[in-house]
């Protein structure tokens, strides 16, 4: 028997969201801007605030880029914030992260005006998320990842998911979004005892730990789908990997698992091509709301 392993594209997911997108916005009486507070210049900031200016060009949506010296106090960020959400020409804000070290997080995202937090990241939003309300802004990333899945109809509701990563932005929204659809979650992380045991037992297991080809062969089995939300800049230079001038590798091995599994998304264009998409989903969402 040849198995096949299907493929998790979501390049062609995103390109249909922004078609739908587009019409959306055309009939809209104004158009959706998006604020994003750049805080020094990190250079993968940089590339990721690009990639969302180039996908609010292309569904005609406004995406401003304000940079901050990276030695900016509290009170400069929060004044800027504050601007922000007394705009109404805005209507999300997005503080891009990491943050320089020196600056307060979670002051500052609590700054946001809940209604303008498109990154679902605000108290508020958390909260919502953790008691499974109605009113959920969920981060761009989980959204994608659930996006994905139900684009290809994998059910996850009393599947067995296992999580590897643990981070505020990924780990964390991902595995309480899944929780509040009703699959069985394990969070694994640094401190998993035999994590390949655990792997192993996913039916879906989704890798979010920002180490190049970490998950290989002996963490997988047949019959898993496996989502890989890795963005990992390498030196090997691989033409389909070009993005811009880096190239990119996930967190699995995608040669070695590719040919165990029965489903993976592919890096790039598969979980990264759809976190733009859904953060611009969110800011649809909160234009119409
Ligand atoms: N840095 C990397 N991904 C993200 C994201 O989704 N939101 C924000 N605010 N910063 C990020």
């Amino acid at each position: 028997m040849v198995m096949t392993t299907q493929i998790l594209e979501g390049i062609s997911l995103r390109n249909s969201t922004i078609e739908r997108l587009s019409t959306k916005i055309k009939l809209l009486s104004v158009q959706p801007t998006l604020a994003v507070i750049q805080i020094g210049n990190l250079a993968d900031s940089t590339a990721f605030i690009k990639a969302k200016k180039a996908f609010g060009d292309k569904i005609g949506a406004r995406v401003t880029h304000t940079i901050l010296p990276d030695k900016i106090k509290m009170d400069g960020v929060v004044a800027l914030i504050k601007k922000l959400n007394a705009d109404s020409s805005v209507q999300g804000i997005l503080v891009q992260l990491p943050l320089p070290s020196h600056l307060d997080k979670h002051t500052i995202i609590d700054t946001i005006d809940p209604k303008k937090d498109v990154d679902g990241l605000t108290s508020t939003h958390t909260q919502e998320l953790w008691e499974d309300g109605s009113d959920i802004i969920l981060p761009a990333t989980a959204r994608g990842i659930l996006a994905l899945l139900d684009h290809y109809n994998i059910q996850v509701e009393g599947k067995k998911v296992v999580v590897v990563g643990r981070s505020t932005l990924v780990g964390k929204p991902t595995a309480i979004a899944l929780l509040n659809r009703n699959a069985t979650v394990i969070i694994c992380h640094r401190g998993t005892e035999n994590l390949k045991e655990e792997t192993r037992r996913a039916d879906i297991l989704i890798v979010a730990i920002g180490k190049a080809k970490f998950i290989n062969k002996d963490f997988v089995r047949s019959g898993q789908v496996v989502i890989d939300v890795g963005i990992n800049i390498t030196s090997e230079s691989k033409p389909r990997q070009e993005v811009g001038k880096k190239s990119f590798v996930g967190d699995v091995d995608f040669e070695e698992v590719s040919k165990i599994v029965s489903a993976i998304s592919p890096v790039p264009g598969g979980v990264g091509a759809m976190t733009v998409a859904s953060l611009f989903e969110n800011l649809l969402d909160i234009v119409e709301k």
